[in-house]
């Protein structure tokens, strides 16, 4: 079958300075799936508008892709396997179109794709492109070539080149919240993780840049970013005066864009955690009241094992500080159970952390041996069985936790940003200012607003309410 799209020239050879052709409509179509955190997600978009320019619209349905993009993620081993299984029905898609006369390329890009490189086309020879992650603003280039010259590409070196620089300018948007990638990468060598080994070394992007972007979102229509980093608030970028500005200055330039009601940044290390910024969160009324802040483990022999260089009692009096400048802070949280050697005491720990701040939410994980990483080689790994018995422990301590942070808001009104039409007709659904899913009957009208919203019950995920407008 000649579906009329073979001729259409992804891009490449005669590419725009940016290094991308300009849109020619050439009706290809790209499917994208997502895995691991919101810097995926941020750079699919990116990937997604950038091969927009080059004729690629974006399609829900796989079995029409010209081309099939896995975003993949390597922080445990679940996730990293995930690829592997989607990639089976990847190759039954891939043939079934070939036997239509359709041609599919297959790129696996993301965190996998820096950690395995070339491994991957050998465990999957479906796959005609690995990219990673510093490498995205060459994606139409290497489609381009692995359709002239019939063989799969590998590209997972760290370019020179800032791969911001290199992509188009934002796209128009039709929402109302946007993630924005501030800095990427990590020097603090955790000694369980794979990020400082699939994204490189910490990098801030430029003010400038950045607050272009912002801009432009905002002008589209957007009212809630959030600044992500892998330790965003590590942040140290530069600035067109010279000066060197922290996250807490960022936010608070941000923060002067007309039209921008929310701040939000994510992912923040205690370590960077400086005292601008904590002033900022009580002098910065645009920069929303919750923090994500993983402590790990409660135990300091497993926190210092794990290479986080901070202390048990250096957070909890780090929470201090921060619930001392705002007090209604609400903290969110990461920890992993059974790391090698972690005792029950030292388990137990961990608990006594948590009861001890009262997290509003938490993402708890079993520790998952990653390779390549130093923890991976310690032999003293905690069995399967205890593992999955800490992390129920664990979990029932976060719900209880969970669902009195949500009983606590029942009564109270809340500034809600409302996001999208609900399931029901004439309902809305938003966030309050803690991240909390919040439905409430609403006219359209109240889309891309905050509106006063008094919430009069709670369920296990989400708030509802009654708005009651100024
Ligand atoms: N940059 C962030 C975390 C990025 S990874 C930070 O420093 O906090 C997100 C979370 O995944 C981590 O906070 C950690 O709790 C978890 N994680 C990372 N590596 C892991 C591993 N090998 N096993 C289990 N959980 C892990
Ligand atoms: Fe990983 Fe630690 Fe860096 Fe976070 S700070 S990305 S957990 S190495
Ligand atoms: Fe996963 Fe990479 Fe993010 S390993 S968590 S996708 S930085």
């Amino acid at each position: 079958m000649d579906d009329g799209l073979t001729e259409i020239d992804p891009g490449g050879t005669d590419a725009s300075p940016a290094g991308f052709p300009a849109a020619r409509g050439g009706g290809r179509k790209v499917f994208v799936r997502t895995f691991g955190c919101q810097m995926n997600v941020y750079d699919s978009e990116r990937m997604t508008e950038a091969l927009a320019s080059s004729g690629y619209a974006e399609t829900s349905a796989i079995e029409e892709a010209d081309l099939v993009i896995l975003n993949t993620c390597h922080i445990r081993e679940k996730a990293a396997e995930k690829v592997y299984s989607d990639l089976g029905r990847v190759r039954a898609v891939k043939q079934e179109r070939a036997s239509a006369g359709a041609e599919t390329v297959v790129a696996v890009v993301g965190c996998v794709a820096q950690a395995e490189g070339a491994e991957i086309v050998r465990r999957a020879p479906v796959v005609d492109l690995v990219v990673g992650p510093q490498g995205y603003h060459r994606l139409p280039e290497l489609i381009a070539r692995t359709r002239a010259e019939s063989r799969s590409l590998v590209d997972t070196e760290f370019p020179e080149e800032e791969k911001f620089a290199h992509l188009p300018e934002r796209a128009a948007q039709r929402r109302t919240t946007a993630f924005l990638t501030v800095q990427e990468g990590c020097d603090k060598f955790c000694t369980f993780c794979v990020v400082p080994y699939t994204r490189g070394a910490e990098y801030s992007r430029a003010v400038e840049d950045i607050e272009r972007e912002a801009r432009s979102l905002v002008a589209s229509g957007v009212r809630e970013l959030t600044l992500l980093g892998q330790n965003v608030n590590g942040y140290h970028g530069l600035a067109a005066d010279g000066r060197t500005y922290s996250l807490a200055d960022l936010v608070c330039r941000l923060a002067r864009i007309e039209g921008l009601e929310r701040l939000r940044y994510t992912t923040s290390h205690p370590r960077d955690m400086s005292d601008d910024l904590i002033a900022a969160h009580a002098a910065e009324p645009k920069l929303m009241p919750y923090l994500h802040l993983p402590y790990q483990a409660g135990s300091d022999r497993i926190l210092a094992a794990m290479n986080r260089k901070h202390t048990a009692r250096e957070y909890v009096d780090l929470v201090r500080r921060i619930r001392a400048a705002k007090p209604d802070m609400a903290l969110s949280t990461d920890i992993i159970v059974g790391f090698p050697g972690e005792t029950e005491e030292e388990f137990s720990e961990t608990l006594a952390v948590f009861e001890e701040i009262g997290f509003a939410a938490a993402y708890s994980f079993k520790y998952s041996p990653r390779p390549g990483t130093p923890a991976e080689k310690l032999d003293s790994q905690v069995p399967e069985a205890v593992k999955m018995e800490r992390l129920a422990r664990l979990q029932s301590m976060i719900e209880r936790h969970q669902s009195a942070f949500a009983a606590r808001c029942v009564g109270r009104t809340l500034p809600v940003l409302f996001e999208r039409h609900g399931r029901h007709p004439g309902q809305l659904i938003g966030r309050s200012p803690y991240l909390q899913g919040v439905h409430a009957a609403a006219g359209a009208e109240y889309l891309g607003q905050v509106v006063p919203v008094e919430i009069s019950s709670c369920g296990p995920n989400s708030l509802a309410g009654v708005i009651r407008p100024e």
